[in-house]
């Protein structure tokens, strides 16, 4: 066995994590919320981390500066643009050659009451969809010839339990979450050794949802098997938990919801 990968082998069977020293890793969304947590803990374990973001540039920009190591860029990378992804990859091949780990974590919702048609017409349906599993589709298919370029890469596709339990701010975000896993899994089937994994926590007190009162979260996490909420923080350790330990599992969905779906 090569001496690198002996390495990689005890450290895991004594459960420490191999770290990330010389990965590469993008994130999409990482200017906020889980994206930002991602960004964060990959840094932390050695990584040298591309920050995706749509708007929030100057976000990203600040938590470029904050992070451990070297090498860390902020990029636009907007969910539904051929052009930019096209770009994005150029920028990345230039500079890195190779991509080892891909986070699809931006997204973006609407709070829509299930059984209000009206407020949810068939063109907003196609635009939620079209972001929250088409982006994720259009950027992995961007970045295929770098993650191919790794020996070792992982994509997370930031999913929900809204994927499964069919409950979420609009009947067009659940759809998609569903959607994105059924990708998870046809795309670790056609790619491998790429590994291919959905994360899916429950509701995340972030400023995703719009309108989403925080007292009611914590009031609905309450009343689960866990007691708390999910954090940021709790799903980005599990995107780690996917990179470097879960070495194995591919096309399968990785839940984080403290047992709010049971
Ligand atoms: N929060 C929850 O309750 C929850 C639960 C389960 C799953 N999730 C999933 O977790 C992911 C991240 O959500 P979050 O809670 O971190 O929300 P957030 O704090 O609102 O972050 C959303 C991120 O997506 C980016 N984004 C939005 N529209 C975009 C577009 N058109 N193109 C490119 N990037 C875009 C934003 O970038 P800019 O700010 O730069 O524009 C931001 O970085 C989403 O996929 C969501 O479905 C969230």
């Amino acid at each position: 066995m090569h001496q690198e990968e002996e390495k990689k082998e005890r450290q895991a069977s004594q459960g420490s994590a191999p770290g990330l020293a010389g990965k590469v890793a993008v994130v999409t969304g990482g200017s906020s919320g889980i994206g930002a947590a991602c960004v964060r803990a990959l840094a932390d374990a050695g990584a040298t981390v591309v920050i995706g973001y749509n708007e929030g540039a100057e976000r990203a920009q600040a938590l470029r500066e904050q992070l451990p190591g070297n090498g860390h860029i902020a990029l636009r990378i907007p969910l539904t643009d051929g052009a930019a992804h096209a770009a994005t990859a150029e920028a990345l091949q230039r500079s890195f050659g190779r991509i080892d780990v891909l986070v699809n974590s931006a997204g973006f919702t609407r709070r829509i009451a299930h059984g209000d048609l009206d407020a949810l017409p068939p063109a907003l349906f196609d635009e939620i969809l079209g972001a929250n599993v088409g982006g994720p589709y259009a950027i992995t298919r961007a970045l295929m010839p770098l993650l191919r370029a790794s020996d070792d890469a992982t994509v997370i596709n930031m999913s929900s339990v809204s994927a499964f339990t069919g409950l979420g701010s609009n009947i067009a975000y659940c759809a998609a979450k569903a959607a994105l896993d059924t990708m998870t899994v046809s795309m670790a089937r056609a790619f491998g050794p790429v590994r291919f994994l959905s994360v899916a926590p429950a509701a995340v007190d972030t400023g995703f949802v719009p309108g989403r009162n925080p007292d009611e979260l914590a009031k609905k996490a309450a009343a689960t098997p866990l007691g708390r909420v999910v954090t940021p923080q709790d799903v980005a350790l599990a995107v780690l938990a996917c990179v470097s330990h879960l070495r194995t599992a591919t096309g399968t969905r990785i839940v984080i919801d403290g047992g709010h779906s049971l």
